[in-house]
């Protein structure tokens, strides 16, 4: 969109997708991590000075529309705290504000708001509040795209997904674009995750298990060390007959776990799983703190593994440290808990010193990106990408069917 003609944009209704996806705190409603955001907004104001009638449309969290009322969708996933960030960034002279639906009647009327010859930009709300979203109906998309001219996708975080606002609308607009965020990302990470200097080293945790266990069996295949922490560990440990307590696991997973693991073997990939965990009584505080090794011996009721132990952190530091290119994705444990949050902590370090010894690193996904910004060990990094899911899928080497249909040829369409 940058080489577009100056006043290509001026006066067209741009639509323009974005990864608002971002961290909330639940008690404030404050954003706690705005690097999203921020990583997006040169393209946002690119668009404001080229004249465009700018709609935000974003996705946020994981509503249920088909379980949840809209209230209680709106209680827990709505864009506001973005929209009173965005505020602040834009100014009120270009930013309208959050329409209360991201198509139908609320959100043409919002559009309809950014009167030709204004520059102002106005941000849907969470695109997930219709089932037709993620389930990409053709009805979902075509309402989408019925209130712009132009759509412009910049959400990298993403591309992984064949959902309405990503690729669904794509078959209803006149015109697509990817955005600078899509392309700057593809340059930084496609070399280097697609044919990565090998050693390559993964440490993967976080909570969306049951997403990112098949995840760990494509990474087996492909990199040279895979290092698991978070609560996704928890199903691997209990699939080797270790005792996890009361830590949440995915029991339809243990059987592909433990093929996972022979593989892992047969090919070599180290593999390494926490040899100690720190133990809590409850998720939410520290309570009746314990590390200890891990055990087949049944513990004690109301055990929940909130982080990697200190044996366990050495293990990952010395094995990826080995490593010439190292990614990381999700916290090794629930680390927005300070007295939880040494092993992403010790993973952040490790990350900061193999960069500082000459390996290529490579953070992506919210969480792990907040960790090492919060622990001020951000600088040496190589690339801090705005895609979590989506930057593991170039790894596993999938395709992106969020960037396959926005440059497909017109002469593809006619095929
Ligand atoms: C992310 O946080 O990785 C992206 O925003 C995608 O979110 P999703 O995994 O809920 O699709």
């Amino acid at each position: 969109i940058a080489t577009k003609s100056a006043d290509y944009f001026t006066g067209k209704r741009v639509l323009l997708r974005v990864d608002f996806n971002v961290p909330v705190d639940d008690a404030t409603g404050i954003v706690t991590d705005s690097s999203r955001i921020k990583a997006v907004l040169p393209t946002i104001k690119l668009l404001l000075q080229r004249g465009s009638r700018l709609i935000l449309a974003s996705h946020f969290g994981r509503p249920e529309p088909k379980k949840q009322t809209r209230q209680q969708m709106a209680a827990l996933y709505s864009l506001r705290p973005v929209a009173a960030l965005l505020q602040e960034e834009l100014g009120s002279g270009a930013f309208r504000g959050l329409a209360a639906d991201c198509i139908g009647p609320d959100a043409e009327a919002a559009v309809g708001g950014l009167q030709p010859g204004q520059v102002r930009a106005v941000l849907l709300e969470n695109t997930r509040f219709h089932a037709g979203d993620t389930a990409n109906s053709q009805d979902f998309a075509r309402a989408l795209a019925a209130l712009c001219d132009v759509f412009v996708n910049d959400a990298f975080g993403v591309v992984h997904r064949d959902q309405g606002s990503v690729t669904g609308i794509t078959s209803f607009v006149p015109e697509r674009y990817p955005g600078p965020l899509i392309r700057r990302e593809l340059a930084e990470l496609a070399d280097r995750l697609y044919d990565p200097v090998r050693p390559l080293g993964v440490v993967l945790g976080g909570a969306k298990v049951a997403d990112k266990i098949g995840v760990v069996a494509a990474l087996v295949e492909v990199a040279d060390v895979v290092a698991v922490g978070g609560r996704m560990a928890f199903t691997l440990l209990a699939a080797t007959g270790v005792s996890v307590g009361s830590t949440q696991i995915e029991e339809d997973w243990l059987e592909p776990c433990r093929h996972m693991m022979s593989r892992a073997a047969e090919r070599g990939t180290r593999l390494l799983l926490p040899s100690d965990v720190l133990w809590s009584s409850s998720l939410e505080r520290p309570e009746h703190l314990d590390t200890t090794g891990v055990t087949p011996l049944t513990l004690d009721c109301c055990r929940y593994g909130v982080d990697i132990g200190p044996e366990t952190m050495d293990t990952f530091r010395r094995e990826l440290l080995t490593c010439r290119t190292i990614f990381w994705n999700g916290p090794m444990g629930k680390f927005e808990v300070p007295e939880f949050s040494a092993g992403t902590v010790a993973v952040a370090r490790t990350l900061d010193e193999a960069s500082q010894s000459g390996a290529v690193t490579i953070i992506g996904g919210g969480d792990s990106v907040a960790a090492v910004t919060a622990a001020g060990l951000s600088t040496h990094i190589t690339h801090i990408s705005t895609g979590g899911g989506a930057s593991l899928e170039l790894i596993e080497g999938k395709g992106m069917p969020g960037l396959r249909t926005l440059l497909r040829t017109e002469s593809q369409e006619e095929q």
